[in-house]
């Protein structure tokens, strides 16, 4: 019998791509046969949530100072806000023939395994229960109604599952990952989201993941055909203008328990042409029991990106405009010194984008500099944990020179030379890796993380998808454009990077650079189908 580290481990190893063969996929890929992008419920109740589209006066770099913005009354219009700015539709593209959504949430391969659900505890606004949100109505689907009051509690949670099937249609073995990277994308989209309201989340670090089946209802199998299951991930608190103590693991059990459910999963209408067994296995090893509460290790706040640097911009367009770049300018001007800057520092642990975060920083950036005013172009690195740099140091090719290049900044050079062919065939010959103003490898700590406990590999995951919107939305903010890369040369990056073990493990990769507008494409607006 394999321990489930041991199992995790493998997965980790037999997904990775490498310059020989890619990891295990579908042989062929029926486009016609593409999974519903929207999952939908019958049988249960629709709430048509407020018109969607509103624009909030509050700005993108007074977010950084989340104590400032002003305060939204929780009502059924700012909670449609919230999901609709964190998972809500941003618009349509069209190349003349066929049409496809885009989300303020970004998805590798656009495939959305992620879905929502808001549960609401004793505010008036909604009746007490759990709602799945549908994101192309824009509207609530009453799952469940909880029949036992919760005393002294008004409170308000949104709960993410995966339909990790949904994302293995097209990229087989490896979507597991690409699920996980999704979920932390998710998390940043609901962070700013709800930071655009005044609001904040916290993320309940000690549920365990059969408890949040059950408090979400993805548990009930029956209600789901096979293969299209949701797996939990993880569930937020979202503080709102009401004032609540949290309501006990105990009461959240209880609610679940006693509550009345409606409705089932319609069919996302595939054949299941291809079963992935591995995603099962790996997905059962890494589930997470209950664990200790834990406080967020790091002090937010301490550190604010430098203001100045970017546009005044409306947080609320800026989420809605968001795009990857399918490429970008080669021959664009050096991105400014000041906006590099703030977006290194935006991802450092210590921002208030990761103070919803309750574990240590596990993820360090090496960054290939190819076009940024004042940097040789080259091989850099941001620690974002002061006590990882001694190891790191010592992990990595003895060539490095780790040269310290701003105070504060725990950033440091490593290698001069140009970095773009490298960057390049490092993410799968991808040229958005080259022609950007930099690419960057998100390195975990790996092995001894998960030594500790192997659920925390989606974790590791999760905080890269976490930096990726970050990434995302800052890189938009200062003008420029950012894309996630999940299609990488694992060990490629490790022998470039000078590792020769699993300590540390390159899990995602990002790029940011003046995108290229593609001229066959237009743009639709995200819900004409609503009026
Ligand atoms: C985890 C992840 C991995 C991705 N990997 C790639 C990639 O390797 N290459 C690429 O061109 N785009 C990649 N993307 C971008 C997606 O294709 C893009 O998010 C999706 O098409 C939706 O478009 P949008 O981001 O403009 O909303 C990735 C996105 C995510 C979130």
């Amino acid at each position: 019998m394999k321990s489930a580290t041991e199992i995790v481990l493998n997965y980790h190893q037999r997904t990775k791509h490498s310059l020989e063969r890619y990891a295990k996929g579908p042989e062929t890929i029926d486009w016609d046969d593409q999974p519903e992008l929207f999952r939908r419920f019958s049988g249960c109740e629709r709430l048509a949530l407020p018109k969607p589209g509103r624009e909030l006066e509050v700005l993108w770099s007074e977010l950084d100072t989340p104590q400032h913005v002003l305060v939204h009354a929780l009502t059924l219009e700012s909670v449609g806000l919230l999901l609709e700015l964190a998972f809500g539709l941003s618009a349509w593209k069209s190349d003349g023939y066929h049409r496809w959504s885009l989300r303020c949430n970004p998805s590798s391969g656009n495939l959305h395994p992620t879905e929502a659900y808001l549960i609401n505890i004793n505010t008036p606004v909604l009746a007490s229960g759990v709602y799945h949100y549908l994101s192309y109505e824009h509207s609530l689907e009453r799952r469940a109604l909880f029949s036992a009051p919760v005393t002294g509690a008004d409170e308000w949670y949104i709960g993410l599952s995966s339909i990790h099937w949904r994302e293995a249609w097209k990229y087989g073995e490896r979507a597991y990952r690409y699920c996980q990277h999704d979920v932390g994308h998710a998390l940043g989209a609901l962070r700013y989201a709800a930071a655009t309201l005044g609001w904040s989340i916290s993320l309940m670090a000690d549920i365990a993941d059969a408890e949040l089946a059950a408090l979400l209802g993805v548990d009930r199998d029956a209600e789901f055909i096979q293969h299209e299951h949701e797996t939990p991930d993880v569930l937020c608190r979202i503080h709102t203008s009401v004032p609540a103590a949290p309501v006990s693991q105990t009461q959240l059990e209880q609610l679940a328990a006693t509550a009345q459910w409606f409705g089932r999963a319609d069919s996302l209408r595939a054949y299941h042409l291809y079963t992935w067994q591995v995603l099962d296995e790996v997905s059962n090893a890494a589930a997470k029991p209950r664990t200790a509460s834990l406080l967020n290790p790091s002090t937010a706040l301490a550190l604010t990106p430098p203001r100045g640097a970017i546009p005044p911009a409306r947080a609320t367009t800026l989420i809605r405009q968001r795009r990857s770049a399918q490429q970008f300018d080669g021959n664009m001007a050096a991105l400014p010194s000041v906006a590099f800057y703030r977006l290194l520092s935006a991802v450092l642990a210590e921002t208030a984008a990761f103070a919803l975060w309750p574990w240590r920083a596990n993820v360090h950036l090496f960054i290939f500099v190819h076009r940024v005013e004042g940097l040789t172009p080259g091989l850099y690195a941001l620690i974002r944990d002061h006590a990882a740099v001694k190891p790191l140091q010592a992990a990595t090719s003895d060539i490095f020179v780790w040269q310290q290049q701003r105070d504060k900044v725990p950033f440091y050079q490593l290698y001069a030379g140009d970095m773009k062919q490298p960057a390049k065939t490092i993410s799968c010959h991808q040229s958005i890796a080259s022609d950007s103003a930099f690419s960057v490898a998100m390195v975990a700590e790996f092995r001894t993380t998960l030594e500790q406990a192997p659920w925390q590999y989606r974790q590791l995951f999760w905080e890269c998808g976490l930096i990726g919107q970050v990434l995302y939305l800052e890189a938009e903010a200062a003008g420029m454009s950012g894309t996630g890369i999940g299609c990488y040369f694992d060990d490629s990056v490790h022998e470039l990077l000078g590792l020769t073990d699993d300590s540390y493990q390159s899990l995602y990769h990002f790029t940011v650079g003046t995108a290229k507008t593609d001229g066959r494409l237009h743009t639709l607006p995200a819900y004409a189908h609503l009026s």
